[in-house]
């Protein structure tokens, strides 16, 4: 059985780097041979400290904004994690499978805790734990993700290879990163060298989901590039990490490759290519961003959704608890 789980946080709206990286791929891979199963993780969130109002008008805000997006709670399973117990209780389990040098090892975990220095909560370290435990609940076999999550699923397969062996098992499948299409780590528009996040300072960094035509077309055109013209091939876009940037995300927006989007603008200016780039940005966001009001206006609708997927996720994770804790030894009675 192939079995597709993937996760986002629900700690701001979502931003181009999200949906080119991830949530258009999960979108896609619907239409093919996988059960799909998509989460709100808010556990996750609640790793940096979040305003509680704020945290669930973001959670509901977020689901509402996957089904925009063409997420269909017809065909796959949408929930929002702390809806199911299951998760929590198998990341305990998994926590003491997981050596600590594991996860002290994890560069999300390095540069988070060190802008947090003393104030570093056990939470943080154990992040990586817990998303095994979203993945494993399903013995989910492929997870589609963004390029920064590489190192957390290789945890996941460390993790799952190390329960097999301990308990000598063939129960957890060792999960497959997907990675796919040509932006899976979408930059800042403001430093070309860092990735384009949602907890940026400058919202000009980043273009969210919910931008209107005139601010995505502001922020490309105020988007950091060099003198340079564009290249004619993707060679000549090394050390100029504005430029790769904005034709990976034009690339991905226009559906062609990044070589055709450089036989296409190569020896042009920017102010020309920027322009094109705001055009396909504003065709691929705009209908997302009117399917989001519209179903903003239906909140029983998208708690409906959540309610039926949150359902339907426990009775799977149950399941597999259940199956872990007998191979474990805990008793049920
Ligand atoms: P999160 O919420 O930071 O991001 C959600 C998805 O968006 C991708 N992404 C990007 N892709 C390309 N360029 C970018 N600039 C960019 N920024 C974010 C991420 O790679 C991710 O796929 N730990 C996860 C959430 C999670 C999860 C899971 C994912 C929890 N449990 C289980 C998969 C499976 C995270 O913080 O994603």
């Amino acid at each position: 059985m192939r079995r597709i789980f993937s996760g986002i946080q629900p700690t701001h709206k979502m931003h181009l780097g999200n949906y080119l990286g991830a949530v258009r791929n999960w979108v896609a891979l619907q239409d093919e041979d996988y059960e799909t199963i998509y989460c709100v993780v808010d556990l996750h969130a609640l790793t940096v400290p979040q305003d509680p109002e704020a945290l669930r008008a973001q959670t509901r805000e977020l689901a509402a904004t996957l089904i925009a997006c063409g997420i269909d709670p017809v065909r796959s399973t949408l929930f929002v994690q702390s809806q199911v117990p299951a998760h929590a209780e198998l990341s305990w389990l998994f926590s003491c499978l997981t050596p600590l040098g594991w996860l002290n090892r994890m560069t999300q975990f390095k540069d988070k805790a060190a802008k947090q220095r003393d104030n570093t909560m056990l939470g943080l370290l154990a992040y990586p734990v817990l998303m095994a435990a979203d993945i494993l609940a399903y013995k989910a076999t492929h997870v589609p993700v963004g390029d920064d999550q590489k190192q957390h699923l290789e945890l996941t397969r460390e993790i799952a290879g190390s329960f097999n062996h301990r308990y000598g098992v063939e129960f957890f499948p060792l999960t497959e990163p997907q990675i796919l299409g040509p932006a899976t780590r979408v930059m800042s528009l403001r430093d070309g060298t860092k990735k384009m996040s949602k907890s940026d300072e400058s919202d000009y960094s980043r273009i969210n989901l919910t931008d209107d035509a005139d601010t995505i077309a502001l922020k490309f055109r105020k988007a950091k590039t060099d003198p340079e013209p564009l290249p004619s091939e993707p060679a000549g876009l090394d050390g100029r990490p504005e430029a790769k940037n904005l034709v990976a995300i034009y690339a991905a927006l226009a559906g062609i490759s990044i070589d055709e989007t450089l036989r296409q603008y190569g020896g042009g200016q920017f102010s020309t290519f920027k322009k094109d780039l705001a055009e396909v940005a504003v065709t691929a966001l705009a209908p997302i961003a009117d399917r989001l009001g519209r179903l903003m206006a239906d909140p029983a609708y998208v708690d409906g959704v959540l309610r039926e997927g949150g359902a339907k996720a426990a009775a799977t994770a149950e399941g597999v608890l259940r199956d872990v804790k007998d191979i474990m030894g805990l008793v049920r009675s």
